[in-house]
């Protein structure tokens, strides 16, 4: 089946940050452009008056006053905390043992996880999130659950069980393994099928013992095109608790590399506490970091170094992720929002006003996370960081048609009048028009500004209230 989107287009080609200064060279903008989809995937894409006769008798479908861009990637985020979020008082290890596991041992129960993972992927849809990599429990039933609904919604997920075998409630813990042989048979029957992807999964080093990482090791080594998905330094508590545990690993990064799990589709979430030394690693290793700003201040984690990784000597893959429920909203737009307000505090130590030995405006730069910068992570570079960017991100042609439409005057009741100091109501006629567009949106909208959500060229989602 083909069919036409007609509308204003806005994706990346590169990553901004190779272009200090002319960040608008990585971007591309289309105010009447032409989306050409053929059995989901993008046939054709440009200029209305120059892709539109090329395709003769093409049913389109016509989107006025909205920006629509590449569907964005939720690197990070844990299925069985849809009904958690925002939960009251705690940073991390509390936070788990409080609220967290209880929640998800009720997920071993098919019936509750099916209504908790519905409810899930109805929010990932209404907040324009047409990809994500994401935690289950350490039940096989949950996992099975999410990669079902993920495709009868026929979206592009990463995902895989959840294995802990020390520091939860013992009815919650793996057995080292039963973990590698419930993460075999998942493997073997959901990875690669339509549009799932099966990531290896140790929740954290913290609740991994060495066996259990072994089991690990393991299925790294017999299932090598699987991802690899957990957590890293995310709080002090937690890696100074790692450090006990293996006694004979340098650091937190080292648990992982000890059992070869590191390099490239192994995706680290948090890393606010890891040194120099290891950020030089993850990037030669071509492995991925995911920066949860929501959750890294929700539960007090602390500040990713955004401006440090992605410095050109030693740059590291990125993906941007909610942690929902360690982050309390599942908008990509509000991750940004809470990224650009990281980088502006890093930068209050870095511009060398509270001490100027630390000064270091280089990175100080790389700290602002300007639209370009900050709609590309959650695009283009989130699908780099997953190692999706060649079926997701943008519009390449080839790619799975999976977008959004962004109503820039969403949100409260005052984006509307603060947007139309950018544009009147014929909408954005240039790049820097749609770029500040964008950056009103991620300061100041929300989930309020997704009106639709299409999958593989076809609508997923509608937004039913103003
Ligand atoms: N570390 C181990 N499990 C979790 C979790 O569920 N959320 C967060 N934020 N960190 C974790
Ligand atoms: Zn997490």
């Amino acid at each position: 089946m083909k069919r036409g989107v007609r509308g204003t287009w806005f994706d990346f080609v590169d990553d901004p940050w190779k272009h200090v200064g002319r960040e608008m060279e990585a971007a591309r903008f289309h105010p009447d452009g032409l989306l050409v989809i053929e059995d989901g995937i993008i046939a054709d894409f440009g200029p209305f008056d120059e892709v539109s006769p090329r395709h003769p008798d093409l049913e389109v479908t016509q989107i006025e006053r909205r920006l629509i861009l590449p569907g964005f990637i939720d690197g990070h985020i844990h299925v069985p905390q849809t009904r958690v979020l925002g939960a009251f008082g705690e940073q991390l290890l509390p936070w788990l043992e409080t609220w967290v596991f209880p929640e998800e041992m009720k997920y071993a129960d098919r019936e509750y996880a099916e209504e908790g993972t519905q409810r899930f992927f109805d929010n990932l849809l209404a907040a324009g999130t047409t990809t994500c990599q994401a935690f289950t429990t350490s039940s096989p039933v949950s996992t099975e659950v999410f990669f079902e609904e993920a495709s009868r919604r026929n979206m592009r997920v990463i995902g895989g069980l959840t294995g802990i075998d020390r520091m939860g409630p013992e009815e919650f813990l793996n057995t080292p393994e039963g973990f590698y042989e419930d993460s075999k048979a998942l493997i073997e029957r959901f990875h690669g099928q339509g549009r799932n992807l099966y990531a290896i999964t140790p929740r954290f080093a913290y609740g991994a013992s060495p066996e259990l990482m072994e089991a690990c090791r393991r299925l790294k080594q017999e299932f090598p095109d699987c991802w690899v998905n957990t957590h890293i330094s995310e709080n002090p508590s937690e890696f100074y608790g790692v450090l006990r545990l293996h006694t004979d690993c340098r650091d937190y990064l080292g648990v992982y590399e000890k059992y070869d799990l590191v390099g490239p589709r192994f995706s680290g979430g948090h890393g606010v506490w890891l040194s120099n030394d290891e950020f030089r690693r993850i990037s030669a290793h071509d492995a991925s970091l995911t920066f949860c700003p929501c959750s890294n201040l929700f539960l007090g984690s602390g500040l990713f170094r955004l401006g440090r990784v992605t410095d050109p000597a030693f740059r590291i893959r990125l993906s941007f992720g909610t942690d929902m429920g360690g982050g309390n909203r599942f908008s990509m737009l509000s991750v940004l929002d809470e990224a650009y307000k990281v980088g502006m505090c890093n930068n209050t130590l870095l511009d060398g006003s509270v001490d100027p030995s630390r000064e270091d405006l280089a990175e100080a730069e790389r700290n602002k996370l300007s639209p370009y910068r900050g709609f590309w992570s959650v695009t283009l570079g989130g699908a780099e960081g997953l190692y999706l960017d060649d079926k997701v991100g943008n519009f390449m042609l080839g790619k799975e048609a999976d977008f959004v439409v962004l109503d820039w005057e969403g949100g409260p009741k005052a984006a509307a009048w603060h947007q139309s100091l950018v544009v009147g109501p014929e909408g954005p006629a240039t790049m820097e028009q749609a770029a500040n567009l964008l950056f009103g949106m991620m300061m100041v909208g929300d989930d309020r500004c997704v009106d639709e959500t299409w999958i593989m060229g076809a609508r997923a989602y509608k937004r039913t209230r103003a």
